[in-house]
């Protein structure tokens, strides 16, 4: 993986680059700008060294087909913004606003085009459909292609795999960092490693889980997912998520542990409340007694002061989702008490991507206080995971 600096005297060149904007919105509000902040670095990089620079992106999902609510123009604005210089967005993909755009590029300026995935062709599981799409970016007049979209880089897409093909390339500052803190999550841990999973689905985690079990020495479960093991443990979960189909996958995972000599750790108690509603009343119950008629929406202070324990006497901390719904005031405490916990690990401490990133800025953390925060939650488990990941595969290559 070559850096920017392999890319030789970049002035007056065009760098096509590949970022992960894809920020939360409310309306047309962005409610946690990280993702492109953590963009700026390499960004600026580029156009101290002369460049012009064409920015491809994605927001959302709106699956090929161009639809207003997933206009780039939000991101564009706040790029602009943090990068002190206007940052004009094409109205199109690669259609005549964009190559217009970029045909009146200067040196040291910066455009968008709009969000990639409103090109069909951008996700086709046909090579030959994104390959021309990835012709398309390329003859943009780019030069070089700079992947520093670590959010995305474990898709396989025109943008961020395809492209890297038909270009000399470079990893950007965020793709380069992102893989060393990873590289040492898998290859450096000092022990105790702790991982603490959360969020809403087992299935969505078992493969990490598997790998987990072999290189970590505790896993701390909370989020949704917990009850799946809670009911794997033979206890009633209420009303609460619960995904049947993976509960023999949990009691297998209890029995490793077991086997491994590594301890999964679960909540002994947990906050319920009858219904999914920021007002609604909340109580306290054991893990083991969770009434019918109620569903788990944080895990209690008991756990929490626990979790806690566990984790800041570890050395080496990863953490992905949140252990409640930390939107809602009344099930954040979860989620606050083990970011809380991660800022105050005499080691490494990662908080991995996604909600759980969203989270910290939300309950009002500062990025400095943990080691790193990765931009990249689907990216960052498949990483740990021990996958190859295409956007970083594509790299290697060239
Ligand atoms: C993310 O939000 O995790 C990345 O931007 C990737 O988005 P995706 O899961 O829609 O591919």
């Amino acid at each position: 993986m070559k850096s920017i600096s392999d890319l030789g005297n970049l002035s007056g060149k065009k760098v096509l680059i590949r970022c992960d904007l894809n920020v939360p919105l409310d309306g047309d509000k962005i409610t946690d700008d990280g993702r492109i902040r953590a963009s700026v670095p390499t960004l600026n990089a580029l156009r101290e060294a002369g460049a012009a620079v064409i920015v491809l992106a994605h927001l959302g999902r709106p699956k090929g087909q161009v639809k207003p609510e997933f206009s780039l123009a939000p991101a564009a604005k706040r790029l602009g913004e943090l990068l002190g210089q206007d940052v004009q967005l094409a109205t199109d993909v690669v259609g005549e606003s964009a190559q217009q755009l970029a045909a009146g590029l200067s040196d040291g300026d910066v455009m968008m085009c709009e969000n990639v995935r409103y090109e069909p062709a951008e996700e086709s599981k046909d090579e030959a459909e994104r390959v021309e799409l990835a012709n398309k970016y390329a003859g943009l007049g780019a030069d070089v292609f700079v992947s520093d979209g670590f959010g995305v880089v474990h898709r396989k897409q025109a943008s961020v795999y395809d492209v890297a093909k038909l270009l000399p390339n470079a990893a950007g500052k965020l793709v380069e960092k992102e893989v060393e803190v990873l590289k040492q999550l898998t290859t450096e841990t000092k022990s105790p490693y702790v991982v603490v999973l959360g969020g809403s689905k087992v299935s969505d985690k078992l493969k990490v889980i598997d790998n987990l079990l072999k290189t970590a020495d505790t896993l701390v479960i909370g989020g949704g997912m917990l009850f799946t093991f809670l009911k794997a443990k033979g206890h009633e979960v209420g009303t609460s998520l619960l995904e049947e189909d993976q509960v023999e996958t949990c009691k297998n995972y209890l029995a490793e542990a077991d086997k491994l000599g590594k301890e999964i750790i679960l909540p002994t108690d947990v906050v319920v409340a009858p219904e999914f509603k920021a007002d609604a009343p909340a109580t306290v119950v054991a893990a083991d007694e969770m009434p019918a008629d109620q569903m788990g929406l944080d895990i209690g202070p008991e756990s929490a002061q626990a979790f806690a324990n566990v984790i800041r006497s570890a050395h080496t901390v990863f953490w992905n989702g949140p252990m409640g719904v930390f939107e809602m005031a009344a099930f954040a405490n979860g989620t606050r008490e083990v970011a809380e916990a991660l800022t105050k690990v005499d080691g490494l401490s990662v908080v991995g991507g996604g909600d759980s990133a969203s989270a910290v800025r939300a309950l009002g953390f500062a990025d400095d206080d943990f080691g790193h925060i990765s931009t990249g939650g689907g990216a960052s488990l498949e990483y740990l995971e021990g996958k190859e990941l295409p956007g970083l595969a594509a790299l290697a290559d060239n």
